[in-house]
């Protein structure tokens, strides 16, 4: 992260007030991945709060998410609006479940991909280390999957569904040095040269990418319901994010969220924003509930090419997943 981009995260965060949310979502059902706790949890409760019909908390734990629900129809007064939903990102097989099960829902709007993984130590979940696997190949494996259905709802309501990734500020820290292999994912699962250190920052730099390129591919399809994407700064957030980090590590970072961090509520507004799905946010990072500037990199001819590539090699993956899934874009 530059020295300017340092300055102003800090300016964003001492002097920006977040405004909470007021548009109505009335009638619409929203799913938000990794929902039981921290801004996931915010955002669907604000959905609940501004009339959503359906808001599917998609967790891994069902009885942290019928505590989470129980919270939210508490705090809003709206029983039964919050479903809990099994599903863990970790297993293809569970997203497969998951997404056939959505097939029946009369409508979908909105999907907040926001469940993700913090941890430090090299650990496969399906064909990948799991940061990229939780935080990038299956969330991408399930709105690949939803599309159908998120279409026919923008056909029918005559307004475009939306698909809003949880990004983050992170990915600005680092060089990216993986890209400078033949294959990026193959390096990306190479244990000896993995650099666990980065490895999150890692993995919301090749999801912001694969996100822009994705948007790119949906601008050009000829398929009816339009579909907007955008990817979410949430900004630092008090949440339980950092729970895989050492004690030496907490004893500067907790005093440092004590001081500059946004509580999950104000992480969920956000999320919440981006959910909106103002046609102009379609393929942009979004910082601040507002369009924001990505690293130097991402922008750049390297960084284009380097999405393009990732893309390529993401379309395979998928594919060897589910044969026929990108035909849905
Ligand atoms: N906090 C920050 O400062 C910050 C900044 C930028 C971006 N973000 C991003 O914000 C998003 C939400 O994180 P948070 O800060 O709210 O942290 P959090 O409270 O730790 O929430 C993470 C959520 O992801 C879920 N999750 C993790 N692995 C999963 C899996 N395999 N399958 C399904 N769900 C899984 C967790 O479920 P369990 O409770 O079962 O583990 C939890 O619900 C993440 O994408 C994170 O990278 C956070």
């Amino acid at each position: 992260m530059t020295r300017e981009e340092g300055i102003q995260h800090l300016k964003s965060h001492m002097l920006v007030k977040l405004p909470s949310p007021t548009k109505k979502f009335t009638g619409q059902t929203i799913i938000v991945t990794g929902s039981n706790v921290g801004m996931g949890m915010e955002a669907a409760r604000h959905f609940v709060r501004l009339d959503a019909a359906k808001v599917i908390l998609a967790v891994r734990s069902l009885a942290k998410g019928e505590a989470a629900a129980k919270s939210i129809a508490a705090s809003t007064k709206r029983e039964g609006i919050a479903e809990v939903w099994e599903l863990d990102l970790a297993s293809y097989q569970s997203i497969e479940a998951f997404a056939k099960r959505a097939q029946a829902l009369p409508r979908l709007d909105i999907i907040v991909a926001n469940a993700g993984v913090l941890m430090y130590k090299f650990e496969l979940a399906e064909d990948n280390e799991t940061h990229i696997t939780v935080n990038v190949v299956s969330h991408l494996l399930l709105t690949l999957l939803l599309l159908p259905k998120l279409r026919e709802t923008a056909v029918a309501t005559e307004k475009p569904s939306v698909i809003t990734f949880t990004g983050s500020f992170t990915h600005k820290m680092t060089e990216f040095v993986e890209r400078k292999n033949e294959n990026i994912f193959a390096e990306l699962n190479n244990k000896d040269t993995a650099r666990m250190k980065e490895r999150y920052y890692v993995s919301k730099m090749v999801q912001l990418l694969t996100v822009r390129e994705f948007a790119n591919e949906l601008a050009k399809s000829t398929k009816g319901g339009k579909i907007i994407t955008n990817v979410v700064n949430p900004g630092f957030v008090a949440t339980d994010i950092m729970r895989h980090s050492t004690w030496a590590f907490q004893l500067w970072y907790r005093p440092l969220r004590w001081i500059m961090a946004r509580s999950a509520e104000e992480g969920g507004r956000t999320l919440v924003h981006g959910a909106e799905g103002a046609e102009e946010t379609h393929g942009q990072y979004l910082d601040d509930c507002k369009i924001g500037a990505t690293s130097a990199f991402v922008i750049s001819p390297e960084g284009d090419e380097t999405q393009k590539r990732l893309w390529r090699e993401l379309r395979a993956k998928l594919e060897a997943v589910h044969s026929g899934v990108l035909q849905n874009i």
